[in-house]
């Protein structure tokens, strides 16, 4: 088991995060939960059901358990009451412990909870998903949407601790583990042109969905991605400078990604983050940053990972969403882009027509 301490400049804000194959069988002796007054386990239905046998396992048998129903229409103030009720109900107090055993839908809302009950309850995340272990797991941010806006209601809390174990993604669908993947080529992108060609190497050998069951691939995989993300939110906790980097392909991918919710098919966050990631690459070489060989190479990366690069959308749609991403300041919305491979830079503005440039790139 490897131990990655986050010291954060904030004394508050330190915390531990474990890594390791199987390494949840350890987490009762690890956090000694016997010291708790009330040992809560938020986790949803459809988890719940891959892991039920193996609760006592992980966390002994005087838990209390809260089952929310999955995905992400239950991030919402109406389950986060759910919960808050639940723990009043079940007499947790300032002494108890919620731990948030899923995927980034159930570490965003658990942590929501248990940083505004009784102002402040001590939680414990364990991200099962891909997505949730290499974004979620790092920067304190934690939330529900309201009313379909995403992660508008908020606040910035460090978990206890993060326990990574990467055998638990082996019964993850196949298109959500891939769909993951894009957030780990992004973190090589923006700050690791080592990291990114591991990663490209892995998926030279493999197919994507397969490493889902090879854990010393993922060891490295979440390893290596944890400690860039670390890196930069240790630098900018609250994203006034240097951690909008991490919201490299985030500008058309999120405008993609709403633009399908409006489709019978909607996309995954991470496919339209790779769609996101390849329209702003084609941006960044338009700009004359990136050459036109590293813009292949990520062309290439995201082709073999089977995430998609080509999308049908309506561009005028994806214009006028993006004109109103939360992001934006002032009148114009402001761009990551890549210096290189392994070096982005933000607050960046971009003419109209090469942002239509990049948008030709991912559209069929
Ligand atoms: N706080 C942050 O910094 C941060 C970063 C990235 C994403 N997020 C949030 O994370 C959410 C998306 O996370 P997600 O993709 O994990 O979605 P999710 O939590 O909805 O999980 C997707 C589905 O996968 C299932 N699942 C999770 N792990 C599994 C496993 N090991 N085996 C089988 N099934 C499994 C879940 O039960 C769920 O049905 C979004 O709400 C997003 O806003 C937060
Ligand atoms: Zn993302």
């Amino acid at each position: 088991m490897k131990k990655i301490y986050l010291d954060f400049p904030n004394p508050d804000s330190h915390y531990n995060i474990f890594l390791g194959k199987a390494i949840l069988e350890k987490f009762e002796q690890t956090f000694k939960l016997y010291q708790y007054s009330k040992v809560g386990v938020l986790i949803d239905a459809n988890l719940f059901k891959f892991v039920e046998s193996n609760l006592a396992n992980y966390f002994g048998t005087n838990f209390v358990s809260i089952i929310v129903p999955s995905g992400e229409q239950h991030k919402n103030l109406d389950t986060a009451q759910k919960i808050w009720l639940k723990l009043l109900q079940q007499e947790f107090d300032r002494d108890s412990i919620l731990i948030n055993f899923g995927g980034g839908v159930v570490t965003d809302l658990g942590g929501f909870v248990a940083s505004t009950f009784m102002r402040g309850l001590k939680f414990i995340n364990i991200p099962t998903s891909l997505l949730a272990q290499v974004d979620a797991s790092v920067g304190g941010k934690t939330g529900v949407d309201l009313q379909g806006y995403k992660n508008l209601i908020g606040t910035f809390s460090q978990p206890y601790g993060v326990v990574l174990d990467t055998q638990i993604m082996a019964t993850m669908p196949d298109r959500s583990f891939t769909s993951g993947l894009s957030e780990v080529l992004k973190h090589g992108l923006i700050a690791d042109a080592d990291y990114f060609q591991k990663i490209a190497r892995f998926l030279e050998l493999q197919k994507a969905c397969t490493l889902k069951k090879e854990v010393a691939v993922l060891e490295q995989i979440v390893e290596g991605s944890v400690r860039i993300k670390s890196e930069i939110v240790r630098q900018d906790q609250k994203e006034s400078g240097i951690r909008k980097i991490l919201n490299f392909g985030h500008t058309i991918g999120h405008a993609v990604e709403t633009f399908s919710f409006f489709t019978p098919d909607p996309l995954m966050h991470g496919e339209a983050i790779s769609l996101g990631i390849l329209g702003e690459a084609k941006i960044s070489q338009l700009m004359g940053k990136i050459s036109s060989k590293d813009f292949d190479t990520i062309k290439k990366v995201i082709a073999i990972s089977n995430l998609p690069t080509k999308y049908d959308f309506e561009k005028s749609k994806v214009l006028e969403i993006m004109s109103k991403d939360k992001k934006k300041s002032g009148k114009t919305v402001k761009w990551t882009l890549l210096e290189k491979i392994g070096e982005a830079i933000y607050d960046q503005e971009v003419l109209p027509a090469i942002i239509h440039q990049g948008l030709v790139e991912i559209k069929t």
